[in-house]
């Protein structure tokens, strides 16, 4: 219940110097690892989701612990989207901008049909380009991205603005 999901994104804790000093680092772990916690925040994720969803995307590596959740509350097929070289077939790639360095996502081959109305799952947003380069891709297999799902939004990042026109959920701003 709400009461359950107040204390499970109490839960996060802020890492000071982490990636790199001067950084606050938002961990999910604490909340991952409380069973009353990570069931509040994967129903909660679910429910915000609109009926229309019929596919469920999750990004590596934090948002496949939330994805499978919400794929499974659904009753939805679940999608990986990965780093490079994991993926034996390859549908695209896109290389894209992190808040520090450059990343490339891969989505695999055959497993999203064209029509498919995706809800895209990760744990937080940041500067919005990882959501962004996921969007990209689901669009370019012929998707269409129904909405992004994330846990905690770091507003001062821009994620937001980055997604305009997009239909974004979060279920913690900061
Ligand atoms: C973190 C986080 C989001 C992304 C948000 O992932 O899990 O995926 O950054 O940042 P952005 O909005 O500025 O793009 P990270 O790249 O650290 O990798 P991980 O999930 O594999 O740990
Ligand atoms: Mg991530």
């Amino acid at each position: 219940g709400r009461a359950d999901l107040v204390r499970a994104l109490d839960l996060i804790r802020d890492i000071p110097d982490f990636p790199q000093p001067g950084v606050l680092f938002k961990d999910i772990s604490p909340l991952l690892a409380d069973g009353a916690a990570v069931r509040a925040v994967v129903d909660a994720m679910a429910a915000q989701a609109g009926p229309e969803v019929d596919l469920v995307v999750a990004l590596e590596a934090r948002g496949f612990l939330l994805g499978a959740g919400v794929g499974y509350a659904r009753g939805l097929g679940v999608v990986p989207v990965r780093k490079p070289g994991k993926l034996p077939a390859v549908a695209h790639r896109i290389d894209f901008q992190l808040e520090y360095g450059t990343a490339t996502f891969e989505l695999p081959a055959d497993v999203l049909s064209p029509g498919a109305r995706v809800l895209v799952v990760d744990d937080v947003l940041a500067t919005g380009g990882t959501m962004e380069a996921a969007c990209e891709l689901v669009e370019r297999a012929g998707g269409t991205v129904v909405g992004v799902s994330v846990v905690l939004e770091l507003a001062a990042l821009g994620g937001r603005r980055r997604l305009a026109g997009r239909n974004v959920h979060t279920l913690l701003t900061v």
